[in-house]
């Protein structure tokens, strides 16, 4: 997808720039993000709904790929943003992203995270369970000022990948329950703070999500709750949130729905059930990650060692891993990939990826077919843009790989790679007598 193509040498290239030479420039493993695809994303997300005339936020879930540079990139798009920690919430106020389209995420936030985000005057604080409510209400009203929120509710709809279940009885430690009253008695208590305004309600079904069926499924149970409560207790949905989830291509097998036409069966939903229900017609929130990010990223690794298990398979081992990519090591996720230094030659052999951590889970990719590999070549692996930075650790002491910004043929260095003097930086010396 994006701007990739293959030049004259067979080499692949991003953003106008040859791969093979990046890896040279930065070193390898290396996170490579096509820019122009970000900016197309993003731009597909409001586009819609500007067609569909519809009033809208679209908030970046920068827990997908957070740093200094891709805040920045998003406020210029006009995007606004979902945080989850003091740290993002701290990194985007750097980064200077306007704080009233900031929304504040989590089920733990600490008082500390809380009085940050009222002291910077966030946009909205969406409200996953009552201690929050509570200890919100109070420190609002130390500081003498009144936020908005969303309560976070489970409707009962869980996204699984490319399907959903619906469960009778949520079990999640994510916000108030919406079938149990829980969520209603939320309600009724936040309308009754003086220091909180009740704007309307959020629900995130799942992630990596192929179809509409979940959301229209939750956008059914949240209205139909909407007008009992407006009914019983005056409560008023001026916004609706339907979080994030919309799913990418890793591989062929992946069949996502265009976000256009996921957008758009959504919001005919919302429109006909506010009509048929009798609501006011809210704005929809959404807070998309993945589908932002995740196929703007490939990873390029240098190839190294082998081994043959004679009859089952060659393992081909790269300089990065686990450590950079978690993914199909915790979620058995899949990706694919190809040499980028020879990518249209014909493969012949059948690899399968190890990564380089101590830990025999550590492999990227099962039985990628690629031409002979003999000597260190570059391995590019696909759609590795989302939760691929942000889950990366220091296992084994492994320094995290640098992050290159690319677009219009120029690239731009995003994250430097990691030395070993930052790996060692918060370590303290044992005392000696
Ligand atoms: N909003 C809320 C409240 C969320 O919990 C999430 C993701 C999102 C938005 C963004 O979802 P997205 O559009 O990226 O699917 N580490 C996992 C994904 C965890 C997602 C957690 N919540 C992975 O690597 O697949």
């Amino acid at each position: 997808p994006g701007t990739m193509t293959i030049n004259t040498e067979d080499h692949l290239t991003i953003g106008g720039i040859d791969t093979v030479l990046l890896a040279d420039k930065y070193q390898t493993p290396l996170f490579v993000y096509d820019i122009a695809l970000i900016r197309e994303r993003c731009r597909e997300f409001k586009e819609t709904f500007e067609r569909k005339q519809i009033n809208a936020q679209v908030a970046y879930a920068s827990k997908a790929f957070s740093c200094l540079a891709i805040y920045q990139l998003m406020a210029q798009e006009g995007m606004s943003l979902d945080v989850v920690s003091g740290g993002e919430l701290y990194t985007a106020i750097q980064a200077g992203f306007p704080s009233e389209k900031i929304h504040f995420h989590g089920n733990n936030k600490t008082m500390t995270e809380i009085n940050a985000a009222l002291d910077y005057q966030i946009g909205c604080f969406v409200v996953d369970n009552f201690n929050e409510l509570n200890l919100l209400n109070q420190l609002a009203s130390k500081k003498e000022v009144i936020v908005k929120i969303l309560l976070r509710v489970t409707p009962g709809v869980e996204a699984h990948t490319h399907n959903y279940i619906s469960t009778g009885q949520e079990d999640s430690k994510f916000g108030f329950d919406l079938m149990n009253g829980q969520a209603e008695q939320a309600a009724i208590q936040a309308i009754e703070m003086s220091n909180v305004d009740l704007i309307g309600l959020h629900s995130h079904i799942g992630s990596q999500i192929f179809e509409s069926d979940g959301f229209l499924m939750a956008i059914d149970k949240l209205l139909s709750k909407t007008i009992d409560w407006q009914n019983t207790f005056g409560f008023k949905l001026s916004v609706l949130n339907l979080g994030g989830g919309f799913g990418i291509r890793y591989t062929e097998e992946d069949q996502p729905l265009a976000i256009p036409e996921l957008m758009e069966s959504i919001i005919d939903e919302v429109i006909l059930k506010t009509t048929e229900l009798g609501v006011e017609m809210p704005e929809i929130w959404l807070e998309p990650g993945r589908s932002l990010v995740g196929d703007a990223g490939t990873t390029l690794y240098e190839t190294g060692s082998q081994k043959e298990v004679p009859n089952v398979r060659n393992y081909l081992a790269v300089d990065g891993g686990m450590s950079d990519n978690i993914r199909p090591a915790l979620y058995d996720a899949k990706y694919t990939g190809v040499l980028a230094n020879r990518v249209t030659e014909q493969p012949t052999e059948t690899y399968s990826i190890a990564g380089k951590c101590c830990e025999s889970g550590d492999m990227l990719i099962w039985d990628l077919p690629l031409p002979k590999v003999q000597e260190a070549n570059i391995l590019a692996v696909f759609s590795t843009g989302a939760y691929g930075y942000s889950m990366a650790s220091n296992y084994n002491r492994i320094p995290r790989p640098a992050v290159v910004f690319v677009e219009n043929s120029t690239d731009f260095l995003a994250i430097r790679r990691e030395t070993y003097v930052d790996v060692m930086q918060l370590d303290i010396p044992f005392p000696t007598e």
